[in-house]
């Protein structure tokens, strides 16, 4: 995966992104919106927002900055805006999360919607949500992993030489992931139907992997 592919992708996904990825992943959006429990006046963050479809589920009283590299995605995020008068959503731009613009410790909470499996360093872009985000505030990521069925996990494997077609990485393995990253998830759950994703909770404590302790797995 690198970045070129990645905007190539979701150039030709942003139209009917919608219609293919919208009803089927929105219980996990509103499954992590409401588990971000958002204060008035929060400052959160989403990156990778796409088309916005989580947006018109933050409280109208918290303030929503949204990022992603797809210049096609955002403009489909900006249309919603418009058509569902969203005012709680501060502003929308072009960034890779990767590589932040932002000062550290600007945001309350940092959220990521299936972005993990799509961005080329999954690592970096979790060391970038830490940085942004307040000590001791709030991360949040909603994906699919790899499979432990063994046949759709097979199935993965098959697939992941085409992961840059695609746009993500089907054979994405939550293990890994959190090893690498060191994320601190205090618990995580399965949503979505069949209970294909997991959406981690993690407190954003700055420590390093060897501190962090095992997460909690709420069963569905
Ligand atoms: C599978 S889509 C998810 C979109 C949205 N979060 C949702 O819930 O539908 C992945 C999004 O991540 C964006 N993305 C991928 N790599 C990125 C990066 N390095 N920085 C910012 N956005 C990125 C893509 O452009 C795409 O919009």
């Amino acid at each position: 995966m690198d970045i070129r592919a990645i905007e190539q992708a979701y150039r030709r996904y942003a139209r009917f992104y919608d219609v293919c990825f919208g009803a089927v992943f929105q219980p996990g959006r509103r499954a992590i919106v409401e588990t971000m429990d958002c204060a008035p006046g929060e400052r959160i963050l989403e990156v990778g927002v796409g088309t916005g479809l989580s947006l018109p589920l933050y409280p109208r009283s918290a303030r929503v900055v949204g990022i992603d590299i797809s210049r096609h995605m955002l403009d489909q995020a900006r249309l919603r805006l418009v058509r569902g008068g969203l005012a709680n959503v501060a502003e929308l731009m072009v960034m890779d999360a990767e590589n932040m613009a932002f000062e550290d410790d600007s945001f309350d909470k940092v959220v990521a919607m299936y972005v993990a499996s799509v961005v080329p360093d999954p690592k970096r872009l979790v060391d970038e949500m830490r940085r942004v985000c307040k000590p001791g505030g709030r991360i949040f990521m909603v994906n699919h992993f790899h499979s432990r069925n063994p046949v759709l996990g097979g199935f993965e494997r098959l697939l992941a030489p085409l992961s840059k077609q695609l746009g993500f990485r089907p054979d994405f393995s939550l293990d890994r992931f959190l090893g690498a990253t060191g994320l601190d998830a205090r618990s995580l759950r399965p949503v979505n139907l069949f209970d294909f994703s997991t959406l981690v909770e993690a407190r954003n404590d700055k420590q390093s992997a060897a501190e962090v302790p095992a997460p909690a797995f709420v069963a569905s």
